[in-house]
């Protein structure tokens, strides 16, 4: 069954072309305002709070009975409590680190999941003008025109996106370093681009096969789901099986043979859950 989201998607478009704008102007600074938050190479900037209070207050005052998972609000101890209703889930600035450095692969992260569903999901990137969108039902888009998964479906063929973690934990670094040496004699290339929300749009428009990780939040995933899904590839947990978006633990891929593949070769953590 299709759901009318139209008014949802306008709302949310407009906030998030404001809050964009916002991310370009800021992101060439030298002096931004940043601080860590799980550790030393985990950052928030005052960017991330004010981009995530915009969004929560502009869309608050549309919608009052609509409910939100906020990454920084999270952080701030809120609880991450995801219910049937409207709730929006919000990584303000995915890919902080490259935030930080100037590095422009960041994005708006934000989706609407309704009945524990996602129903929207938009990745923004204000620095590339690349604004990726799907609705339930409706494809995945990217600037409009319709994007699609690639048609790779052996490791073999594939370039994988996977990430180097924001965490200096012993135990979690070597298990990242396993996967790239299992991964790296069998596949085209591995790539990391510093945002989940962006790996998982390459998987939607076909320029990447799969992406995975571990120790991810609802709120990296939540709207890349929708792309690959909507754009015809799949979203699984890592080991096989439905994928459990409070896990910490996702595998996007082109194709469920692929998914499978690459799920069976991956040495595997879990993460304390959300
Ligand atoms: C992080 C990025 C990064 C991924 C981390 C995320 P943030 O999100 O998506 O690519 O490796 O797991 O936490 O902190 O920049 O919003």
């Amino acid at each position: 069954e299709i759901m009318n989201t139209d008014e949802f998607y306008n709302a949310v478009l407009q906030l998030i072309k404001i809050c964009g704008q916002l991310i370009k102007e800021r992101t060439s600074s030298r002096n931004k305002k940043v601080e860590t938050k799980s550790g030393a190479i985990d950052f928030v900037t005052e960017t991330d709070q004010e981009v995530e209070k915009l969004l929560i207050e502009g869309l608050s005052m549309a919608f009052p009975d609509h409910k939100f998972i906020g990454e920084e609000s999270v952080a701030g101890g809120l609880q991450c409590n995801l219910t049937d209703a409207p709730t929006w889930i919000i990584d303000p600035v995915d890919g902080t680190m490259n935030f930080v450095h100037s590095f422009p692969h960041s994005c708006i992260s934000i989706a609407l999941f309704i009945n524990k569903l996602p129903e929207i999901g938009i990745v923004y990137n204000p620095m590339l003008e690349q604004l990726f969108s799907a609705r339930k039902g409706k494809g995945a888009y990217l600037n409009g025109k319709k994007i699609n998964v690639s048609d790779a479906n052996t490791l073999a063929d594939s370039l994988i996106m996977m990430e180097f973690g924001t965490t200096r934990e012993e135990e979690r670094r070597r298990v990242i370093l396993e996967n790239q040496q299992k991964l790296m004699p069998q596949v085209h290339g591995l790539r990391a681009l510093g945002s989940a929300a962006l790996n998982m749009a390459m998987v939607a428009c076909g320029a990447a096969d799969a992406y995975f990780e571990f120790g991810i939040h609802i709120w990296d995933i939540a709207a890349g789901e929708l792309l690959i899904t909507e754009a015809g590839g799949v979203v699984i947990d890592p080991a096989g099986g439905d994928v459990d978006r409070l896990s910490r633990r996702v595998l996007g891929a082109s194709s469920k043979k692929l998914a499978d593949e690459l799920a069976k070769q991956l040495v595997q953590i879990y993460p304390e859950r959300d």
